[in-house]
């Protein structure tokens, strides 16, 4: 059962602008109408606001615009309607929070959410700069019942889910730079890092990081990164909802999950993933380790492994490593 605040807030949601009466609202969380009030005080001081009309009850004017536990739990329904919502003021690593929470019992999926990280972390032991400047800092945490050959294909299948919902809100064009980037227009706007706690053929718990530049303007960036990386507000020109983007990205794994679960994310892959392919044909130096291999990008195979195409016409299978576009 939701808490009361989450059921208040949808309530306003679904009346679209449109008064609620102080009785419905009564009803629906089980007090006393004299009671509601102080129900919309604590929302209030959350950054909410209500214009109240004694014959009609109260409409919602205003919602917060920093990241809100109850905002966002509220909007997640359907699919995601299991998905708990926590948001943190601060936190080490959304994925380290995450691994905890799984490791007390934390009843999954869930999606753990910060404000900021002191140490964010990104792939092979990079640090993941993660200031509180409007930026998404999330980590869903799952229990799967699939086997660890399916989580193979995991972060690519998250990835273009991930990619088709922001390109439906933000209208930008982000794809899939593999193995876990997503792109706009060649430069990086979110990374995911997947970290997966195995037992012989069974996955037992799995966390998909994410951190999507959302309302960063790039100015406290360090100098290396602003050639490199871009946030949807810069891409798109305009600032977003961090709460709506982050409800919708939440619903669509949530969709994507279920896919992976029933098997059906196996052909949706194939036929998208040319779509979201940020290297498609393109010339890449791909490192592995000492190790550099030069090609074409030809897309990925069943398993998720990048085919490269290397000069002699030889196909080379890339199940990891660090991926450059060659001018
Ligand atoms: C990468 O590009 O190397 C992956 C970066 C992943 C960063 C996110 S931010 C939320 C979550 N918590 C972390 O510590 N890392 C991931």
């Amino acid at each position: 059962m939701p808490d009361s605040h989450v059921l208040i807030i949808r309530e306003f949601l679904a009346a679209d602008g449109d008064f609620v009466s102080g009785s419905e609202l009564a009803e629906l969380i089980g007090v006393s109408r004299v009671s509601v009030w102080s129900y919309m005080e604590k929302l209030k001081a959350q950054g909410f606001d209500f214009e109240a009309v004694r014959s009609k009850g109260y409409r919602l004017t205003k919602v917060p615009e920093e990241l809100n536990q109850a905002l966002i739990q509220s909007r997640l329904q359907h699919a995601a309607e299991h998905f708990r919502a926590i948001v943190l003021d601060e936190v080490d690593s959304t994925n380290s929070e995450a691994e905890r929470l799984i490791a007390n019992g934390e009843e999954a999926p869930f999606v753990v959410i910060s404000r900021l990280q002191t140490i964010g972390r990104g792939r092979l032991g990079r640090i993941w700069h993660s200031p509180q400047n409007g930026n998404l800092y999330a980590s869903f945490g799952f229990r799967p019942q699939i086997s660890p050959t399916q989580m193979s294909l995991f972060t690519l299948w998250m990835g273009i889910n991930i990619c088709e919902c922001i390109n439906s809100i933000c209208r930008v064009n982000c794809q899939v730079k593999w193995p876990n980037d997503l792109h706009i227009e060649g430069k990086k706007v979110a990374g995911i890092l997947t970290e997966a706690r195995m037992e012989a053929d069974q996955v037992l718990s799995a966390v998909l990081g994410l951190g999507l530049n959302v309302n960063s303007d790039g100015s406290d960036w360090p100098a290396e990164l602003k050639e490199i990386a871009t946030s949807l507000r810069q891409s798109a020109g305009q600032s977003f909802d961090i709460n709506k983007l982050v409800s919708a990205i939440t619903g669509r794994i949530a969709i994507a999950y279920k896919q992976l679960a029933d098997g059906s994310h196996r052909a949706a892959l194939k036929e998208r993933w040319p779509i979201y392919d940020t290297l498609a044909g393109k010339k890449i130096s791909l490192i592995q380790g000492e190790n550099r291999i030069s090609g074409i990008a030809r897309g990925i195979d069943t398993s998720g492994a990048l085919v490269v195409e290397k000069e002699d016409g030889a196909r080379f299978l890339a199940r990891a490593g660090e991926v450059t576009i060659e001018k």
